[in-house]
């Protein structure tokens, strides 16, 4: 097939460029760039041998989107485009908005216009808010509470409007646990562009040396060591499941929503403990308090994507954390 990756520069974008181009499919890329480098791409058919058709253009370009699916033939759309920071998107909510949505119907418009109506969403685990059930199935009730979530919420219901209007739309929408990890060869990888939000980045930049210690945002949750509890999945894993949706999408089954985790559920003591191990460095870490907005635990249920996808993560911690640190060991500034 002939897929379309918005955002396929990015971290979760390049590690399913390659999952894609091994299984013989051709990757056209569409990325403004604003929070990833073209190095990325570079890396992608260094790893592969097999070229990608890169588009540097903002999704919000109604026309420049239209003339790409003008240029190529395009089978299916992986929409990753989308600015991810939390605390980002409570500073500067209009940006998040205007930017993940605007960028969302511009595509849409540019599918709808040129007979393109198989569609992978990015959503988050984070539409979930603060469960009261653990596992999180599909069914859960959502409530995210801040912008960026609420920002994959309102995508989430645009798509679902735009398929109870045309039923010949066939639409993913994954929601993603906590990726982490890095393709094993170690060229391609996270590369946070400001200090990183998330764990997983800024451990492994304290185990590089560039930075000095982790804070421990909170001991004192109801989990095993007063820890938060995270489902982390490798992102090659993720990137398997992309695959997986895409298969699916050519069975026709309407708009489906899964949940992409392990279910299972690590501390983050758990995890410094498994990057020390894997690294083979110390992590120092001091207790600080609580991050406003965390939540004490989330892991799925991802037996729904299992059932219907043929679909599970199989790499364990150890794995997401030799991986990751290979990656940040080899390229200790990330792409330069
Ligand atoms: P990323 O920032 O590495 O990748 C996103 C890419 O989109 C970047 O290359 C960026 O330059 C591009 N982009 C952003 N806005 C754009 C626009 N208007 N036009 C064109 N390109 C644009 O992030 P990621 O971690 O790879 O995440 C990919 C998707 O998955 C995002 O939608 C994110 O919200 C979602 N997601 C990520 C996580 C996570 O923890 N990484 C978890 C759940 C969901
Ligand atoms: C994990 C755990 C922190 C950093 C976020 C978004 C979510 C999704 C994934 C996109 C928590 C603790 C963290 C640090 C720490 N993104 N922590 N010190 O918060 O589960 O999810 O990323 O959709 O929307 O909210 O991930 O990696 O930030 O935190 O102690 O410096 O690590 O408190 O328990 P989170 P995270």
């Amino acid at each position: 097939m002939n897929i379309l990756l918005t955002g396929g520069a990015g971290y979760i974008g390049s590690h399913t460029c390659v999952m894609l181009l091994e299984q013989g499919h051709d990757v056209v890329v569409v990325d403004n760039l604003c929070n990833s480098k073209v190095e990325s791409l570079k890396r992608v058919e260094k790893i592969t041998g097999k070229k990608i058709i890169f588009y540097q253009q903002d999704l919000s370009n109604a026309a420049g989107v239209d003339e790409i699916f003008k240029h190529q033939l395009i089978d299916a759309v992986i929409h990753f485009a989308g600015l991810k920071s939390v605390a980002e998107s409570v500073d500067q909510p209009l940006r998040y908005y205007q930017n993940n949505i605007d960028g969302t119907l511009a595509l849409c418009d540019a599918m709808l216009a040129n007979g393109v109506k198989n569609l992978v969403f990015s959503s988050s685990a984070t539409v979930y808010g603060n469960p009261e059930t653990m596992p999180i199935n599909e069914n859960a009730p959502v409530g995210p509470f801040n912008p960026y979530g609420r920002s994959k919420l309102f995508i989430e219901e645009i798509l679902t409007d735009l398929y109870a209007s045309d039923k010949s739309w066939n639409i993913a929408l994954l929601r993603y646990f906590n990726p982490v990890g890095a393709h094993p060869g170690g060229l391609i990888g996270e590369d946070p562009s400001d200090l990183p939000n998330n764990l997983m980045p800024y451990v492994s930049q304290v185990a590089v040396g560039k930075l000095s210690e982790l804070k421990v945002f909170g001991d004192d949750y109801e989990t095993p060591d007063g820890t938060g509890v995270r489902d982390y999945i490798h992102v090659m894993d993720l990137a398997e499941g992309h695959l997986k949706a895409l298969e699916k999408l050519q069975a026709g089954p309407g708009l489906v929503t899964y949940n992409l985790g392990t279910g299972r559920g690590c501390s983050v003591l758990e995890m410094v403990a498994a990057f020390e191990k894997a690294s083979g460095r110390q992590i120092p870490y001091q207790i600080v308090g609580r991050r406003q907005g965390d939540i004490p635990t989330c892991y799925a249920d991802p037996s729904f994507a299992e059932k219907e996808l043929g679909w599970t993560a199989s790499r364990g911690i150890d794995e997401m954390c030799a991986d990751a640190w290979r990656w940040q060991h080899m390229n200790p500034k990330g792409y330069l």
